[in-house]
């Protein structure tokens, strides 16, 4: 059987809490594909090609994930895909309910698409892509929160 999944999110940066939902990903699927948005609603700190590299840094050569950017739906990409899941990380309830809209928006737009949710390792749960890059624009430590190339690439931006 070849499970094919789609793990999207604007990935600005990644941080080790989208790490632990890749690597729980590859527990029940053959093909992982991380669906960097092209658009999204926020202004990004990293543009989508830095997005796309700082990913492929941290995923390595591990040929089972593969990192695409999408525009549009991702209903349509995972579609385009082969994909039948998509993977959200659910960390708070307070994620809940962007995260049930979303996946209730994605079910009706094609019925075969089923969100997975996962949660990630109790220590990554406070993470987001917004709190790691407010604290490094402050010069707060985040060495422990994301991968070396994504905290070279935020001293890159913040010095
Ligand atoms: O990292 P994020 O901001 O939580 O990612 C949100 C993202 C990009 C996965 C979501 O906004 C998305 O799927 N955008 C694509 C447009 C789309 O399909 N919208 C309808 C589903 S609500």
């Amino acid at each position: 059987m070849n499970r094919i999944a789609v793990y999207p999110g604007a990935f600005d940066p990644a941080t080790k809490g989208h790490e632990d939902i890749i690597n729980r990903s590859l527990h029940f699927v053959d093909r992982l594909i991380v669906a960097v948005a092209e658009n999204t609603t926020k202004t990004s700190l990293f543009s989508l090609q830095e997005r796309i590299e700082l990913l492929n840094e941290i995923v390595g050569d591990d040929d089972r994930v593969e990192i695409r950017p999408f525009h549009g739906l991702l209903a349509d990409f995972a579609h385009e895909m082969g994909a039948a899941i998509v993977v959200r990380g659910l960390r708070a309830v307070s994620d809940f309910e962007y995260e049930f809209q979303m996946a209730l928006m994605n079910r009706k737009l094609r019925d075969d698409l089923e969100t997975v949710f996962l949660v990630p390792a109790r220590h990554l749960t406070f993470l987001s892509s917004s709190i790691v890059r407010e604290v490094a624009s402050l010069g707060g430590d985040v060495a422990d929160l994301v991968h070396p190339t994504v905290l070279r690439a935020l001293e890159g931006k913040f010095g």
